[in-house]
């Protein structure tokens, strides 16, 4: 059987508890005692020689970042340049050319660096915006295995993408991928219609083109959880000391909750306008609910997200003061990262799951809402239209989150929903959920892998 090689830009740091992000959840499943899984460790330095170690059978190699690297890879253009131009976000977006060149070196170094360590019948599994130039980079190199390259983000239509200075130098190097996942059949369209665009590639009805003498697949996959065990990890830790302690904190009030990095692309100021109307127009509701949103830091080197930061806090500080009172403070704000059980236990308390990014790949946070309710007495499921988890998941109310006020109207929906309806739509959801779990993710992506191999055998045998 063949290996499994992944490369991300981060892995996760060894010890610690709390990590932000969906790629990690979603790759859980994939990797496989057995499995090599390559990318940065999360920390800069001087030294940047490979380190290796063994993390329940799975090989992780790691190198820490200079600071350079640090700035101009990650910092500057991964999430300054690519990250904002890929959630539809145009006006943050600031392209640097130096940057650019810092990326270009950095996702030579991924290359490189994974190349002797590589095997000939490996199956080898990109990760994310940040390495959109290492398919080619090994290709370049002469690497002839199976190569799989999966965006967690959203891909925009060429209008959008193209504005990027390097875009067709982006779309060069993913194109030395085999086989290409996206979480929707829309995110899909966009990189197609750019690759037909900007590269000149003709897509056939099986959304497959031949680029550089070679074929490239593309694939709709989107991620998953493992419902039952993410219920397990909930119904366990809503006996636990930290959920325990906010159920009683809430004296009988029903909980909105959120979790959520701490991101542009997340919704956040809409989503605390949108309660704050809430409060405003359904009375009512002062007093009988709380809303906990915990905001996890995230990239804090980037002025934008520090700027979001200062206006969340001006934010949520403006609404307690006018809507709190001695004994209740309507909103709750943390901005720590949270351990994912704490979190489970959370979904499992709140009566309202408030997911409403301005746009996201998936938003593996809806998911696990949905697996984490009790089936007897769910939650209500409010999320964005504009999140990959809307194409999937019937039985949420669907809201579009730039648009505060319709969010306000669909909380209170969601806060005076009858049982009956409570039950059915999380019965719908939670089907959804099940039938489509990170197992199933991984596998369907590495079965589209794999079946290159077979390809490439039958050409060669006639
Ligand atoms: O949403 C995009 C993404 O890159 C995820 O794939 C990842 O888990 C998350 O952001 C975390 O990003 P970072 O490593 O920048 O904290």
């Amino acid at each position: 059987m063949s290996r499994l090689v992944v490369l991300s830009n981060r892995l996760p740091q060894a010890g610690r508890t709390a990590q932000a992000g969906g790629l990690a959840v979603a790759l859980a499943d994939a990797l496989r005692p057995g499995s090599l899984w390559f990318g940065w460790s999360g920390r800069i330095s001087t030294d940047t020689s490979l380190q290796s170690h063994d993390e329940r059978g799975v090989t992780h190699v790691t190198f820490n970042l200079s600071e350079a690297a640090y700035r101009g890879y990650y910092t500057g253009f991964s999430n300054n340049t690519l990250y904002p131009l890929l959630l539809f976000r145009l006006g943050l977006m600031r392209f640097r050319a130096d940057e650019f060149m810092c990326y270009e070196a950095v996702n030579n170094e991924f290359a490189s660096g994974v190349l002797p360590l590589l095997r000939d019948d490996d199956l080898i599994w990109i990760h994310d915006y940040h390495l959109m130039l290492v398919p080619a980079a090994l290709r370049a190199a002469g690497k002839r295995q199976r190569i799989g390259f999966f965006f967690h983000t959203p891909f925009p239509p060429p209008e959008i993408f193209g504005v990027m200075p390097r875009a067709r130098t982006l779309l060069n190097g993913v194109c030395g991928a085999d086989v290409i996942g996206f979480q929707t059949a829309s995110d899909r369209d966009g990189f197609l219609a750019s690759a037909t665009s900007m590269l000149g590639v003709r897509v056939d009805r099986e959304n497959r083109f031949f680029y550089a003498g070679r074929e490239v697949r593309t694939l709709v996959c989107p991620v998953g959880i493992d419902a039952d065990d993410f219920a397990r990890t909930a119904r366990d830790a809503s006996r636990r000391l930290p959920t325990e302690r906010l159920r009683q904190s809430l004296h009988g009030a029903a909980l909105l909750f959120g979790a959520d990095r701490l991101d542009h692309a997340k919704g956040l100021p809409q989503r605390v306008d949108a309660y704050d109307l809430l409060l405003s127009r359904y009375p009512e509701h002062r007093r009988a609910v709380c809303f906990l949103q915990v905001a996890a830091p995230s990239r804090e080197e980037v002025a934008e997200y520090r700027r979001l930061r200062r206006e969340l806090d001006e934010r949520v500080g403006d609404l307690n003061g006018r809507h709190g009172e001695a004994d209740w403070i309507p909103l709750r704000y943390i901005t720590r990262a949270t351990p994912r059980t704490t979190i489970a236990g959370f979904y499992r308390l709140a009566r309202v799951g408030v997911i409403t990014p301005l746009r996201d790949g998936f938003g593996l946070g809806a998911a696990e809402f949905v697996a984490a309710q009790d089936p007897g007495d769910p939650g209500v499921l409010v999320l964005s239209r504009f999140a990959g988890a809307a194409a999937t998941l019937d039985g949420a109310i669907l809201v579009n989150p730039f648009d505060s006020e319709a969010i306000a109207e669909a909380l209170h929906v969601a806060l005076t929903m009858p049982a009956d309806e409570r039950l059915a739509r999380h019965e719908r959801l939670l089907d959804r959920v099940r039938a489509q779990s990170a197992a199933d993710h991984a596998r369907r992506f590495l079965d589209a892998l794999a079946g290159v191999g077979a390809q490439v055998e039958e050409l060669s045998s006639v």
